[in-house]
């Protein structure tokens, strides 16, 4: 959709259901969603999704990172004609915003990630499906369409099962393989520590595995006759620690599939993914919910962009929750964002109708906000757009 009206496309829907006395059931306001989801939701899977890790100082710095950057509109431009669009890997994407990798959806809503990627689908906007995720990548790349998938893949630490996921991924479709780096191991939440809770115990998030003839493989007997085993050597082979940048190099070897990684933060971890044969970067904290007091993603991104050559693209994620976040990530270097957490209120509130109202007012916001800075090429943004606010 270039040309983009999804703005004021967006406002004239809602303001005329207003003549009819309609408001919107999903609030608009990030908090309000999230005091929304909160209500609707389990406590566990709620503190599951809204958590971080330790006292979430993280989640907190994210947030304030943005605080730190003011947008610099500028005026008599003509935004008339908007542009959203974007290329990456040679796909057009219609929105520089990808749905991220969220997994176990089905501890959020019925529709899991198939309403997910539905709503993805009926608005064109990309989407990564997770490792985690309750239904199979295959199911996922169906409801999906046409519309660009990728997959994230978090890294087993079994040879044979990684090399499955990665070859089912391709033959289901999706364009890119997402390699989460910084979840290897799970971070100390405190919320899920204090619920004792962990979902994928209770046989959820874990659909990509129970199926693969690989995962299948390393069981006495399959999922269906004796899930608790199949969950153990699940937890097992989830991650690897002992993981290098020698492994980057042969997953990056076998994979056909460009890679991107996800969860890089330092300057110098990025030159060496991309030395070892990565081809794209998700600058990316997990959202806060691996390490307590880190780097915010926001203050890392400048870093990495300045230590890639221009050519490699740059995502980025941890923190977005509206269009202006998004224009400044794009402003810092970004060549798309992702963002998480609002959808999953969105599912959480209303399904996939959540999903797709939770998109629908972000892409507005983001659209309007673009013309209103004086762009009307989302890929035109850039350094100049923003100024620090201890600057001014
Ligand atoms: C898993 O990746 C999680 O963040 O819960």
């Amino acid at each position: 959709m270039s040309g983009s009206n999804r703005g004021s496309d967006r406002q004239v829907e809602v303001y005329m259901e207003g003549l009819a006395d309609i408001t919107p059931d999903v609030p608009p306001s990030f908090e309000a969603l999230e005091e929304a989801a909160l209500e609707v939701l389990d406590d566990e899977a709620y503190g599951y999704v809204a958590g971080g890790a330790g006292g979430e100082r993280t989640v907190g710095h994210n947030r304030d990172a943005f605080a730190k950057w003011r947008l610099w509109p500028r005026m008599l431009r003509d935004f008339s004609e908007r542009d959203l669009s974007t290329e990456l890997f040679g796909t057009e994407f219609s929105v520089p915003v990808l749905l991220a990798p969220i997994g176990v959806q089905s501890i959020i809503h019925d529709d899991g990630e198939l309403g997910t990627a539905r709503a993805a689908d009926s608005l064109d906007v990309p989407l990564v499906a997770s490792s985690a995720a309750s239904h199979t990548m295959e199911d996922i790349a169906e409801e999906l369409g046409d519309t660009p998938g990728w997959f994230q893949l978090y890294w087993p630490s079994d040879d044979d099962l990684t090399k499955s996921f990665v070859t089912r991924a391709d033959e289901a479709g999706y364009e890119a393989l997402v390699v989460t780096l910084d979840n290897n191991i799970l971070g100390w939440r405190e919320r899920d520590i204090g619920d004792a809770y962990l979902p994928f115990l209770d046989g959820e998030g874990v659909a990509n595995y129970f199926s693969d003839p690989a995962f299948r493989d390393l069981l006495d007997a399959p999922p269906e006759d004796s899930e608790l085993a199949a969950i153990r050597t699940f937890i097992d082979v989830f991650g690897d620690p002992s993981l290098t940048f020698d492994d980057l190099e042969w997953l990056c070897e076998f994979a056909d599939l460009p890679v991107v990684v996800k969860g890089v933060l330092h300057p110098d971890d990025a030159r060496e993914c991309v030395a070892r044969g990565a081809d794209g970067v998700v600058v990316s904290n997990h959202g806060g919910r691996q390490v307590d007091n880190a780097v915010p993603a926001l203050e890392a991104l400048p870093h990495v962009v300045s230590a890639l050559d221009a050519d490699v693209p740059v995502l980025f994620d941890s923190g977005i929750r509206r269009g202006a976040d998004a224009l400044v990530a794009l402003a810092l270097g970004a060549d798309a964002v992702q963002f998480g957490r609002p959808y999953a209120y969105g599912l959480a509130i209303d399904g996939e109708d959540g999903v797709e109202e939770v998109v629908k007012n972000f892409l507005a916001d983001l659209d309007l906000t673009l013309g209103l800075i004086g762009y009307d090429d989302v890929e035109d943004v850039d350094r100049e757009a923003v100024v620090r606010a201890d600057e001014l």
